[in-house]
C-alpha cells in the first residue's frame, strides 16, 4: 500500500485545488502562542501556490460543535499564515456559503482562500453517513482536486478529511506523507534497541498504545501523571498524586506481560514532590517508593531523569509521547526537558509526537532539526504507534 502523492494529480496549474489542513494551533486572548502547525503546512502550501494553483483550503479550530462561535473563527490563522506565506490570503465569511463560493469563485492561480472552521457545521463531524457526505458534496464542488494535509485529523472520519476524499480526485500532501514515512520508521521494523518513552497525565488515554507497545518495543519508560497508577499497581503509596484507581489491574497485567516478553519497563525510581499543584509550591525529591500522604508527584526526579537519558543514549529508534512532569511550571519541568536534550544528543532516530511534548521541545529553544521528527499530530500519532489503520489514511492508499 502507497500513499497517493500531491505529484499523482498531475498538472494543477489554474486549477482549483482543495486542501485539508490542520491549523488547531493554541490560542490566548486571540494570540496564537505556537504556530507550529501553520508552519508545517507551508511545504504543501507553498509548491500549490508556485504551481499556479487555486488554493482552497478546509480546516478546524477547537470543538465548536456545530455552531458558528466567533471565538473559533480562524481569522487569526488567516492573518498567520499571510504572514508566513508569499501570496495573497483571503479568508471566507463561512465555510460552504455564499461568501465561501463567492471568493473561491474570484481566486487567480497562485493565490489561497481560506474557509471559515469546517466544524462551524454539524455535519463535518456527523455520525451519520448520508449527513456527511452531502456536506462533502458541497466542499468537492467548490474544487476539481483534494490534497489531505491535515495529519493532526487523519485519524477523524470526518467529511473534510475522509468523505471529500473519496469524491474527488485525491492525494496526501507532503506533511501527511512525512509524517507517515516517519511514524512507519518507528512502527515497522524499527531498528533497535527500540524504546518508546511515555508520559502524560492519564494512563487511560494510552492503553492501547501500551499493548501493541508490549508487543513491539524494547524498552518502556514511563513517566508524567500516568506513572502513579504504575507505582501504586506495585504496591506503592502515591500521597495525593493522580491515580486511575480503575486502571491499577490492567497496569498490574501489563506489567506481568512485559516480564514474560522481555520488555524492559522502566518507572521512576524517584520524583519531584509538593504538597500542592503550583507553580511556587515548595518542591523536594524523594524515592518513588516514600512519597508522603500529603504530596503529589509533579515530575521525575533526578536520578530517573539520568537513568532514562541512558536508555535513550542507548537506543537506536526512540518515540516519545508525554511530557515527564507539569512541564509548563518551571519547578516541574527538568524531567521533560532532561528528555528532550538526551533525545537531541543521541543519534538514534526519534519520533516526538503529541502535541505538549511537541509544544515542550519547542519551549525549550531546541532546533527542530535535532529529532528525527517533530508529529503534529497528537491523537493521529498515538492512534499510528497503537496499530491502528486510520480512516483519513487508508482513503489515500493504493
Ligand atoms: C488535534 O488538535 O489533535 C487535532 O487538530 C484534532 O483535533 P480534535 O481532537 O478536536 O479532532
Amino acid at each position: 500500500m502507497a500513499l497517493r502523492s500531491i505529484e499523482t494529480l498531475g498538472d494543477v496549474r489554474g486549477k482549483k485545488v482543495l486542501v485539508r489542513s490542520d491549523f488547531n494551533v493554541p490560542l490566548q486572548d486571540g494570540t496564537i502562542t505556537d504556530d507550529g502547525r501553520i508552519r508545517a503546512a507551508l511545504p504543501t502550501l507553498t509548491s500549490l501556490v508556485e504551481a499556479g494553483a487555486k488554493v482552497v483550503i478546509l480546516a478546524h479550530l477547537g470543538r465548536p460543535k456545530g455552531h458558528v462561535k466567533p471565538e473559533f473563527s480562524l481569522a487569526p490563522v488567516a492573518k498567520r499564515l499571510g504572514e508566513l506565506i508569499d501570496t495573497k490570503v483571503t479568508l471566507a465569511k463561512d465555510t460552504v456559503g455564499e461568501d465561501a463560493r463567492r471568493v473561491v469563485a474570484s481566486l487567480e492561480e497562485g493565490h489561497i482562500a481560506l474557509l471559515e472552521n469546517v466544524r462551524f457545521d454539524k455535519r463535518e463531524t456527523s455520525k451519520d453517513e448520508a449527513e456527511r457526505e452531502q456536506l462533502a458534496n458541497e466542499y468537492a464542488a467548490l474544487a476539481d482536486c483534494f490534497v489531505s494535509d491535515g495529519f493532526g485529523v487523519v485519524h477523524r472520519k470526518q467529511a473534510s478529511v475522509y468523505d471529500v476524499a473519496k469524491i474527488l480526485p485525491s492525494a496526501a500532501g507532503k506533511l501527511v506523507v512525512k509524517e507517515i514515512e516517519s511514524l512507519r520508521r518507528v512502527t515497522d521494523n524499527p531498528e533497535r534497541p527500540y524504546g518508546v518513552v511515555l508520559g502524560g497525565s492519564k494512563v487511560s488515554d494510552k492503553l492501547g498504545v501500551i499493548a501493541n507497545l508490549l508487543e513491539k518495543a524494547d524498552f518502556l519508560l514511563i513517566g508524567g501523571g500516568m506513572a502513579y497508577t504504575f507505582l501504586a499497581a506495585q504496591g506503592h503509596s502515591v500521597g495525593s498524586s493522580l491515580l486511575e484507581n480503575d486502571q491499577v489491574n490492567t497496569v498490574k497485567e501489563y506489567m506481568k506481560t512485559a516480564g514474560e516478553k522481555g520488555v524492559e519497563l522502566l518507572l521512576p525510581i524517584d520524583t519531584v514532590v509538593a504538597p500542592e499543584f503550583k507553580a511556587d509550591a515548595p518542591a523536594t525529591v524523594v524515592d518513588s517508593d516514600k512519597i508522603p500522604d500529603d504530596h503529589m508527584g509533579l515530575d521525575i526526579g533526578p536520578k530517573t531523569a539520568k537513568l532514562f537519558s541512558n536508555k535513550i543514549a542507548a537506543a537506536k529508534t526512540v518515540a516519545w509521547n508525554g511530557p515527564m512532569g507539569v512541564f509548563e511550571m518551571e519547578a516541574f519541568a527538568k524531567g521533560t526537558a532532561a528528555v528532550a536534550k538526551a533525545l537531541s544528543e543521541s543519534s538514534c532516530f526519534s519520533v516526538i509526537g503529541g502535541g505538549d511534548s511537541a509544544a515542550a521541545v519547542r519551549q525549550l529553544g531546541y532546533d527542530e532539526s535535532s529529532f528525527g521528527h517533530i508529529s503534529t499530530g497528537g491523537g493521529a500519532s498515538l492512534e499510528l504507534l497503537e496499530g491502528i489503520v486510520l480512516p483519513g489514511i487508508d482513503v489515500l492508499e493504493d
